[in-house]
């Protein structure tokens, strides 16, 4: 199976999960777009499903399929998050944001009765940290802020060089108009402990680690999909 396969087979592997009459939280990335596409088809044949995207990429998607949509404002509690990961551990405590959708998914998520991780085999590590940690910083101060953020890494145990996202050769915007510092840390040490720190910067809008909200993942191996479980 190629790695889009396996997205794909974990996507489809959450539809077991959802029924008609729920309301959902649609991740964003290339494994949640699967997610999408499924649900898309189930309101096709009928089911009564109403959403809430997690980034305007989604909302574009779902608005295509002709998924309901909703927002937290009209419906503030929903019944199942179904999102991707940049890395998720045995704990099922998350890395996301590779897709600088953090902040919407991390409400959208911490909004729901359920968070549902979908991801190919290569997601699951040992330990977090490989994939450089994203932090959603406010434009102003941006450098003052930096210099919190790394204070924050050295207080729990952690280093490594941070950079501010660049695409086409410029700062990447996220969808609150915000921007966002990729922390290259290589493991992280201590997650709870950095995400408390990088929390209480002021500056600091939302930062990738989402720990205690997932409590299943569907992973997609090459002989079928594992359930991990909290
Ligand atoms: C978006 O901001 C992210 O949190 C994504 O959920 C994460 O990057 C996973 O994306 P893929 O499914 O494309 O790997």
């Amino acid at each position: 199976m190629s790695p889009d396969e396996r997205k794909k087979a974990a996507a489809l592997a959450a539809v077991a999960h959802i029924s008609s009459g729920m309301k959902l939280g649609l991740g964003t990335g290339s494994t949640a777009k699967h997610f999408v596409d499924a649900v898309g088809e189930k309101v096709r044949k009928g089911w009564d499903l109403v959403c809430v995207p997690t980034s305007e990429s989604t909302r574009k998607q779902a608005e295509s399929l002709g998924i309901r949509l909703t927002t937290l404002d009209e419906t503030p509690v929903l019944d199942v998050t179904v999102d991707g990961a940049d890395e998720l551990d045995s704990e099922l405590r998350l890395i996301k944001g590779g897709g600088g959708a953090l902040l919407r998914e991390k409400i959208v998520a911490s909004s729901s009765r359920k968070m549902i991780v979908i991801a190919d085999d290569s997601k699951k590590v040992p330990v977090l940290g490989k994939f450089p940690l994203p932090v959603e910083v406010v434009p102003f101060g941006l450098k003052a802020t930096g210099i919190k953020i790394d204070q924050a890494l050295a207080w729990s145990g952690n280093q490594g060089p941070m950079n501010v996202r660049i695409r086409d050769g410029k700062p990447f915007v996220t969808d609150n108009g915000n921007v966002i510092l990729d922390c290259a840390l290589g493991r992280i040490e201590n997650p709870e402990k950095l995400a408390a720190a990088l929390s209480s910067i002021p500056g600091v809008v939302e930062h990738g680690l989402f720990i205690g909200m997932a409590s299943l993942a569907l992973i997609a191996t090459e002989h079928g999909v594992e359930t991990l479980k909290k």
